[in-house]
């Protein structure tokens, strides 16, 4: 048993919701998590009350310099929000479900939605660093599921429309509207914490990815358990390993998450408007 209890809701996640309720009132729409270099979005939150994971119990303080570990309830275009700043990562600990209790409290918190972020590195030319990708699918390449030691049979999980094909359109029609398309490709996850080698990149364009990255697929497993609807967005901050020209490193992964930002909060802000109508 990974602690998920046999019925949703029997974990940590009610208890933590509770913490969350006893700080601010209400009940919640959309719940997101932020990838490297993109805590700023949580600025953006409005009549917010700020948790830091130490308080929650099972909320896993994340050891990566980008991200803040802290939970942020407020508003986002007027609809009620929880932003998970910070995620821990399977190379941080080699626990993939360990996510697994703040994704529960969103789902408690009344949360339908799971928005996730994440820097990640291109494996097309024309998806450029600094640009946005919307994700449609996904190759498990690090073979880690958080779902492992789970009973109940729920785990069977149906992952074909995993990426919400209906949320997929609105991030694209808001994509739109606010400006240039978004590009959409397949995610694939190494489990890092190193980057990628020039041959695993070629191995992963023949595969079929469009994008890599180190996070995001577990807790889309998780949220998927749990009974979120998932979106979720690469900003690219690099080519893959061998495909350009500059050294990989997590500085120039938060520098250009960071320039990414912009186009991100205001994709994210017309995402959760059209959502949380
Ligand atoms: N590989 C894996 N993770 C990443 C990358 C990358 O090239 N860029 C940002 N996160």
């Amino acid at each position: 048993m990974n602690g998920f209890g046999s019925e949703f809701g029997s974990g940590y996640g009610k208890e933590c919701a509770d913490i969350v309720r006893a700080a601010r009132e209400g009940t919640y729409r959309i719940g997101m998590i932020l990838g490297s270099g993109l805590g700023a979005l949580a600025e953006e939150i409005e009549d917010a009350v700020r948790i830091p994971y130490s308080h929650l119990t099972d909320f896993p303080v994340s050891t990566v310099s980008s991200h803040s570990s802290e939970l942020v309830a407020g508003t986002l275009a007027g609809v009620p929000v929880v932003i998970l700043a910070g995620r821990a990562h399977y190379y941080e600990s080699g626990d993939p479900a360990a996510m697994r209790t703040p994704i529960q409290t969103l789902k408690e918190l009344g949360c339908e939605v799971l928005l996730a972020t994440n820097a990640a590195g291109s494996l097309r030319d024309e998806i450029t660093p600094g640009s946005p990708m919307l994700i449609s699918d996904h190759i498990n390449w690090s073979g880690k599921n958080p779902l492992i030691g789970e009973e109940d049979e729920k785990r069977f999980l149906d992952m074909s429309t995993a990426y919400d094909p209906e949320l997929r359109e609105v991030m694209k029609k808001v994509a739109r509207e606010t400006g240039e398309p978004i590009a959409e490709g397949v995610y694939m996850w190494f489990s890092g914490p190193t980057f990628e080698t020039p041959a695993e990149i070629r191995m992963a364009k023949l595969l079929g990815a469009d994008a890599v990255g180190m996070s995001t697929v577990p807790e889309v497993i998780l949220a998927r358990f749990t009974g979120l609807r998932v979106a979720a967005m690469s900003v690219i901050t690099n080519y893959g390993a061998g495909l350009g020209t500059e050294a990989l490193s997590h500085e120039q992964t938060k520098a250009v998450a960071l320039k990414g930002t912009d186009r991100m909060k205001q994709l994210v802000r017309a995402f959760v408007k059209e959502v949380g109508q």
